[in-house]
């Protein structure tokens, strides 16, 4: 089985009744197109679809009898819900992760037709289709009877999503039949968890499994302290997402060398969401990263480096909360992939790697995947707390899962951090960061600039000092970042990279 269910009996309970224990489910990855924030409707997004991101899920089933699917995890949004087999996109097979055919069902019911449809940050990203109730299992084992779920037949995600968040954000918040019983909230009345409260370990970006336990906190899976912040308001006002406060952004490079790269005085209320595969940063936060690896925006979405510099050893710092708050330190290894300009393409070894970071969306700072994997994340809406420590990757046990029990305690946290925050403000979301943009240059495609920081020697001698320039190989979906830039290889042109030094 892959996964644990703990259930800790109370010795004070002679009826033999289980007190609530916790619910440890894996995680696993697959790439997708998505982004997933939920965006009010009055916002009018500006974001290209990236692809070739990775998305982490968890298997859930569906009705009975039970069908299997898995469904992406999103600390992001608040509502469950699946893609109908009878929709076009599933009939097409493309909903990989399975669907759910409604009419298989006998505990199916419908609670309002059409009234489902929830959009997401990217343009164009809704799914809609019914309100409906039915019996879910999360993990294979605890079971849910008569929960909510959405069931999409108009589907732009081939994945389901279960979102994690607060009641306040769910799709159905404004309608008429309001907030509804979250799979959480129903984990909690069900005796399974005793606080909606669970942490998240995506783990190392190559390896396959992570792990998300509800109602408890493993301690094998952090080193230094978890330390808990307060959430911040977000832009209603009020905690409904999960906020914290970043207060230093910094950059040490493979000699030990520190260098600040936000201002004196930060304090960014920043939102931790695994639906989101990079990490959008303050525009001048942002740029410094960018240009410290002497990235280009190749104007599809994404900031290029040559995918040669995942060997560069340096890491990105964050420090939470001001003093007392807990950092957590990124390695560059783990931020960049999803090739752009790719060997696939071009007939050598160098190519265009995303770095994974970008610039506020909708003005809102998002630290994702390309952030978490990095951390271990505890969610406490109960309390409006996430606790953060720097993940240790690649552990396995599961022998040292301590159960959240009801109250405001953490297993293993500190309450040291209290530092404050501000929203970046809507000015942000038309922001353009000083970062160049991918040029081309005769024949030779420029996909790096010069990098501000002290990358180390080895990577930087492959590209240096002259122009590299290879012919491209195929004309056709080459780009496999974005959409492709029909005008570079349609034309058959030549791409290269140049670094200078
Ligand atoms: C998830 O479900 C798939 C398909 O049913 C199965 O192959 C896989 O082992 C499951 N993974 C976990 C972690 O349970
Ligand atoms: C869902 O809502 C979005 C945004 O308001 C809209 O563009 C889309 O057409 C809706 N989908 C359906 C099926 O009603
Ligand atoms: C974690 O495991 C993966 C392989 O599964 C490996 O590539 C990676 O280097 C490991 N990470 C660490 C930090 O040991
Ligand atoms: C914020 O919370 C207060 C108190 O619970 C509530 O009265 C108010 O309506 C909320 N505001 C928004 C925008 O949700
Ligand atoms: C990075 O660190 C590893 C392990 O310490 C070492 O083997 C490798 O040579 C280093 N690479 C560079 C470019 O410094």
């Amino acid at each position: 089985m892959h996964f644990s269910f703990g259930v800790v009996v109370a010795a004070f309970v002679s009826s033999c009744l289980a007190s609530p224990g916790y619910l440890r489910l894996d995680v696993h990855r697959s790439s997708s197109s998505e982004r997933l924030i939920r965006r009010s409707d009055d916002v009018d997004a500006t974001l290209n679809q990236n692809t070739n991101k990775l998305e982490y899920l968890i298997n859930i089933t569906v009705g009975t009898p039970p069908q299997n699917l898995a469904v992406t995890l999103d600390t992001g949004s608040s509502d469950l819900w699946v893609p109908a087999s009878s929709s076009s996109l599933c009939k097409k097979g493309k909903c990989d992760e399975g669907s759910f055919d409604s009419s298989k069902s006998s505990t199916y019911t419908v609670v309002e037709q059409g009234g489902f449809n929830i959009t997401y940050a990217a343009v164009g990203d809704s799914d809609a289709g019914d309100w409906a109730t039915d019996t879910i299992t999360v993990g294979g084992s605890a079971q849910i009877k008569q929960q909510q779920i959405g069931v999409a037949s108009s589907l732009v995600d081939q994945h389901g999503v279960m979102g994690v968040g607060y009641d306040t954000n769910e799709a159905a918040n404004d309608e008429p039949n309001g907030v509804y019983q979250s799979v959480m909230d129903n984990m909690v009345s069900d005796n399974i968890i005793a606080r909606k409260a669970y942490s998240l370990y995506l783990n190392d970006l190559r390896s396959t499994q992570g792990a998300i336990i509800f109602g408890g906190v493993d301690t094998t899976k952090y080193t230094g302290d978890l330390v808990a912040l307060p959430l911040q308001a977000g832009q209603t006002g009020n905690v409904s997402e999960f906020y914290v406060t970043l207060t230093g952004v910094s950059y040490t490079d493979h000699t030990g060398k520190t260098t600040q790269l936000s201002p004196d005085g930060y304090a960014q209320a920043v939102l931790l969401d695994s639906g989101t595969s990079q990490t959008y940063l303050d525009d001048d936060t942002f740029a410094a990263i960018a240009n410290g690896f002497g990235a280009v925006n190749d104007g599809q979405g994404d900031f290029l480096v040559p995918c040669d510099f995942t060997n560069v050893n340096g890491t990105v710092n964050y420090a939470f909360g001001g003093d007392g708050g807990p950092t957590v330190s990124v390695p560059v290894s783990q931020v960049i992939g999803g090739k752009a300009f790719s060997s696939e393409n071009f007939d050598d070894a160098s190519g265009g790697c995303a770095l994974g970071f970008g610039p506020p969306i909708d003005g809102i700072a998002i630290l994702g995947d390309t952030f978490l994997r990095s951390a271990y994340a505890v969610y406490d809406i109960d309390n409006n707390v996430a606790a953060l420590a720097q993940a240790a990757e690649n552990q396995t046990s599961t022998s040292s899962i301590e159960v959240i029990s009801s109250g405001t305690t953490l297993p293993g946290a500190t309450f040291t951090a209290s530092a404050t925050g501000t929203q970046l403000g809507g000015a942000a979301a038309t922001s353009s960061p000083a970062v160049p943009t991918v040029s081309l240059s005769g024949t030779t495609m420029i996909l790096a600039g010069t990098p501000t920081f002290n990358l180390g020697v080895s990577q930087v001698t492959s590209y240096s000092p002259s122009t590299i320039t290879k012919t491209a190989t195929s004309s056709g979906g080459a780009v496999s970042g974005a959409a492709p830039t029909a005008a570079l290889l349609g034309m058959g042109l030549v791409a290269g990279i140049h670094m200078a030094m």
